[in-house]
């Protein structure tokens, strides 16, 4: 006989049983609710700080198996889409949910391409921003902007209209991505040369110098590799941040301005830049011992080590290794990514780091790929997130179908002041 997809409770402060279906593994919190100590209780609620252990949604996309070090989007293999795919078509698959045939890829690429120009004000507000700006709050910033030039993005029920406004976006960040490479650099902005590819359009518009730029394939390959590794990653930081700004009703352009925010911080996205701080404090393959001893006493964290899901070898670090050896065949070995190396033998054959699970994540080697390809330290997280849009893009438009989707909003357990009464200023002290 199977057995029954059931979990039964117990409540001991009533002597109550209840018996909650089970489905894909979970329970449903709302089931909770009619487990009640008495008349005037609110009903038990699950308390899960960090959404450790929630699933918020039901997803086709990405599908991860932290334990096994699998990644697969839409069920490919992310080895074998990183190794034959195009970054505009993992954005299709991601998107649509099957690799396009040649005449969708034509159309996908050719919508894409028509939209890669900016209206020119945005210049004007990119002017404002001061010498220094980081480049994430640029991009954020511009990003939400947008919407004010789409009011039509407004109309998120219409799938036509989404479908532009996705198209808008990928072809669109690019373009800002290398305006604020080139505010930062004090260099003139180069426009899309839409006779070029995805990638090669975005290299062009970042490093070209009075209209020339000498492109290199393997670096090119290379690059599209490291946006194809970053494009979807199911439930992180980022793309929960589209999806609960995005389940508001907001247009796309606010959302994914919300997920380049989260994007931004040192945990998530950040990191990759603080491997490269990390190494040159390190400065020297000498005073890697001592490093990794002084992390052992937890003052500091390996940066581009551990991580929330993968308690195995990330896969995508695996595949970014490989990269990391051709791009530097390219630009010559440097003692940043042999200190890398070296660190990483020491960390993975360490008591501390295996005990926790703790293996080199996306981050660890994709800094110091972008530094070899000339992009400024905090330029690495802007590729991230360009990298990343396709994988918010189809989150949102997943969540905006799902009709079990509501706008989000968690629970609280309050835990301040009992209700008092307001203290004019004088009786304060
Ligand atoms: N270096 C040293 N110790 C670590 C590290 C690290 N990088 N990561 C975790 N630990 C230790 C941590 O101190 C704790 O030890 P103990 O049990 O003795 O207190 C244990 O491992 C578990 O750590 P945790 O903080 O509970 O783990 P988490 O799942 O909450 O954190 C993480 C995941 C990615 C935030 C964390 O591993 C970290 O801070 N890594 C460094 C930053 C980094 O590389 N982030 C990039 C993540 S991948 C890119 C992305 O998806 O955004």
């Amino acid at each position: 006989m199977a057995a029954k997809q059931t979990l039964t409770i117990t409540d001991n402060r009533t002597g109550k049983s209840y018996e909650l279906p089970i489905e894909d593994g979970t329970i449903k919190a709302m089931d909770l609710r009619q487990i009640a100590s008495g008349p005037g209780d609110f009903g038990l609620m699950t308390y899960d700080p960090a959404f450790m252990n929630t699933a918020a949604c039901r997803s086709a996309i990405t599908f991860i198996d932290g334990d096994k070090g699998i990644l697969e989007y839409r069920g490919y293999p992310i080895e074998e889409i990183a190794d034959k795919a195009t970054f505009l078509e993992v954005a299709y698959l991601l998107n649509e949910g099957e690799l396009p045939a040649a005449a969708q890829l034509e159309r996908w690429e050719r919508d894409i391409r028509f939209h890669t120009y900016v209206h020119t004000n945005i210049i004007k507000f990119l002017e404002g921003f001061r010498y220094d700006a980081h480049p994430m709050g640029m991009l954020l910033g511009v990003v939400g902007a947008l919407s004010t030039f789409y009011p039509d993005a407004k109309d998120i029920h219409d799938p036509e209209n989404r479908y532009i406004q996705r198209v808008r976006l990928l072809a669109k960040l690019p373009t800002i991505a290398a305006f604020c490479f080139r505010h930062s650099r004090g260099l003139p902005y180069e426009f899309p040369r839409n006779d070029l590819d995805y990638i090669g359009n975005f290299v062009n518009m970042t490093f070209s110098i009075g209209g020339k730029h000498e492109p290199n394939a393997v670096l090119q390959r290379a690059l599209e590799i490291l946006l194809i590794l970053h494009a979807d990653h199911e439930q992180n930081c980022s793309t929960s941040a589209v999806r609960a700004v995005g389940s508001s009703g907001v247009d796309p352009f606010s959302a994914v301005s919300a997920g380049i925010a989260a994007l931004y911080g040192p945990l998530h996205g950040g990191a990759n830049e603080a491997v490269l701080r990390m190494l040159d404090e390190i400065g020297d393959r000498s005073r890697i011992p001592a490093f990794i001893e002084k992390v052992k006493r937890g003052e500091g964290r390996l940066m581009g080590f551990g991580h929330r899901v993968y308690k195995s070898y990330d896969p995508r670090a695996k595949l970014i290794k490989q990269v990391a050896y051709d791009v530097f065949e390219q630009t010559g070995m440097n003692p940043m990514l042999e200190m890398a190396i070296e660190l990483e033998q020491i960390a993975l054959k360490d008591e501390y780091f295996i005990s926790r699970k703790l293996y080199p994540n996306v981050d660890f080697y994709s800094g110091l790929i972008y530094q070899a390809m000339g992009y400024p330290t905090d330029y690495f997280t802007v590729l991230f997130a360009i990298g990343r849009l396709p994988g918010w893009l189809a989150q949102w438009e997943e969540m905006i179908k799902d009709h079990e989707q509501k706008i989000a909003r968690p629970r609280q357990i309050y835990v301040g002041p009992a209700r008092r009464q307001y203290v004019p200023i004088d009786g304060r002290r």
